[in-house]
């Protein structure tokens, strides 16, 4: 069985770091303890408001590390360039609104796709491999099929946005939805990933997916990392991880 691979997602260092205007904490370090903690990847999103990750953070981060930068990054021209110069490993694309608090919902790959296959072509063609952030939608997974990204990442939000006491049923359908859609890409070809909003308690029925490759994690563990350092938290959401992966417990929905 492939090994699930854990992305740490370090912007919310950066967030902590900016609330203060000056260069503590430091995302380079995260991603050199999250390197050292067992992360098989870092994930960093530089947005167009750069209200976390700055462009200086990009080359520091890769610098630091040995293991893949996931560059993500809305599509446009600007991201595209800045891309192109630091030739990260992956390159997720994301959609972006100014207002949003986080990246709310997955990309328009269906309507826009004539625009996206182009705008990946560069990407691809200069070794970065490209993802595409999406609903568990079929209509967006076969049109990220269509136009040759190598990998989807679906967002896991519907799923773990859920107040699952107040309504456990909406929450499992969500959950299923998540399902549907990781076999469905994968019987497409696509590498499967899932992100967004995942926690200790969330993760166990995605990581039990055989067929997932890998994880994004960024808020909650952040979080956790005030409690229990960086390297804590990171090592009990992979034991949690590993935990379900290795149990293949059926999810419950
Ligand atoms: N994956 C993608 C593509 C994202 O945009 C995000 C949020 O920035 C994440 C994963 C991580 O989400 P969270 O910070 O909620 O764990």
């Amino acid at each position: 069985m492939d090994k699930l691979r854990l992305g740490v997602n370090i912007d919310h260092v950066a967030t902590l770091r900016n609330a203060r205007g000056g260069a503590l904490p430091d995302p380079v370090r995260a991603a050199v303890t999250a390197e050292a903690s067992g992360a098989d990847g870092i994930t960093a999103h530089l947005r167009e408001d750069r209200r976390h990750i700055r462009d200086a953070d990009i080359a520091a981060i890769m610098e630091a590390i040995s293991i893949p930068l996931n560059f993500e990054m809305a599509a446009t021209d600007e991201m595209q360039a800045i891309a192109l110069s630091h030739s990260p490993h992956a390159a997720c694309i994301v959609p972006e609104r100014r207002e949003e608090r986080t990246t709310e919902g997955g990309l328009e790959v269906a309507a826009d796709q004539n625009r996206l296959s182009h705008y990946i072509g560069p990407l691809s063609d200069a070794g970065i491999r490209v993802s595409l952030f999406i609903a568990a939608d079929p209509v967006q997974i076969e049109a990220a099929a269509r136009i040759g990204a190598p990998v989807i990442e679906l967002h896991s939000g519907a799923y773990t946005d859920f107040d699952a006491e107040e309504n456990i049923a909406a929450r499992d359908a969500e959950l299923a939805r998540i399902i549907d859609g990781v076999k469905r890409g994968t019987d497409l070809g696509l590498e499967v990933h899932v992100g967004h909003g995942l926690t200790y308690d969330t993760v166990g029925p995605i990581a039990a997916l055989p067929e997932v490759a890998e994880l994004n994690i960024g808020h909650f563990l952040i979080g956790e990392a005030v409690f229990l350092g960086l390297d804590g938290a990171i090592t009990r959401m992979r034991a949690a991880m590993d935990a379900a992966r290795s149990s293949g417990v059926a999810p419950s929905a």
